[in-house]
């Protein structure tokens, strides 16, 4: 009902999280997406800009994947049904209610081939000792990446989480043109020679994202 409804109108439910304020669940013209206060948190615009970005890499050899920051895990949906991985993935999320949305409004749940861990994911990766073939970095609190992310320390423990091979896509912000902690992530990659073909691709105009393929 609450589908058929919002071809006319939206639907929205509003839920209080606790690190990421009011959340907002919505049925825009058939389809259910989360937001934040002020940005698309999952299945919106920000499910085509990760979708743009897995474009980029290649599925073929990827045998783990390593998400940071599940939100309502839009692109574990896209990386399923879309680019059908049917391998492990790895997601780690702060916000203990952002885990109970993503399990009950869009049945992201943990599975056989899906764990879903309850951390921070600055401390995972400082901490973390497993390889993975693709590295999704997603990491926001409503409009904003929180600045520890572009740090060089988690640049360090991302680049020892990636296998030979493996990709690493990161989503940077939105509209961070000049940013000089953005150019410092690009250098960290770009410089390194344990990377290749290290590239910031802008989608949709504001957002930008990290592709880079270690070798
Ligand atoms: C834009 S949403 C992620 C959307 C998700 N990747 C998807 O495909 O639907 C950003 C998420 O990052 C999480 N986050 C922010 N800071 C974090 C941190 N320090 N550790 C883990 N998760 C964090 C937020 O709680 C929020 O759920």
């Amino acid at each position: 009902m609450k589908k058929l409804l919002s071809y006319i109108y939206p639907v929205t439910k509003k839920t209080a999280s606790s690190h990421n304020g009011m959340l907002e669940i919505s049925w825009i013209n058939g389809k259910k997406i989360l937001d934040s206060e002020n940005a698309n948190y999952s299945y919106g615009s920000l499910q085509r800009v990760l979708e743009k970005g897995i474009k980029l890499t290649s599925l073929t050899n990827v045998n783990t994947i390593l998400l940071l920051g599940l939100g309502g895990g839009s692109v574990i949906k896209s990386l399923r049904e879309k680019f059908n991985y049917k391998k492990h993935i790895h997601a780690i999320e702060i916000d203990n209610d952002v885990i109970t949305i993503a399990k009950n409004e869009f049945n992201i749940d943990n599975s056989e081939l899906l764990t879903i861990e309850n951390t921070d994911a600055f401390t995972f990766i400082e901490k973390n000792t497993t390889q993975y073939d693709l590295v999704i970095v997603d990491l926001f609190i409503d409009t904003e990446v929180p600045p520890k992310f572009y740090s060089k320390t988690f640049c360090k423990n991302l680049s020892k989480a990636l296998n030979n091979n493996a990709f690493l896509l990161f989503n940077l912000g939105i509209d961070i043109d000049k940013s000089i902690q953005v150019d410092e992530v690009f250098s960290f990659f770009n410089d390194s020679l344990k990377f290749k073909d290290t590239q910031v691709v802008k989608i949709n105009k504001i957002n930008s994202l990290l592709v880079a393929n270690k070798k």
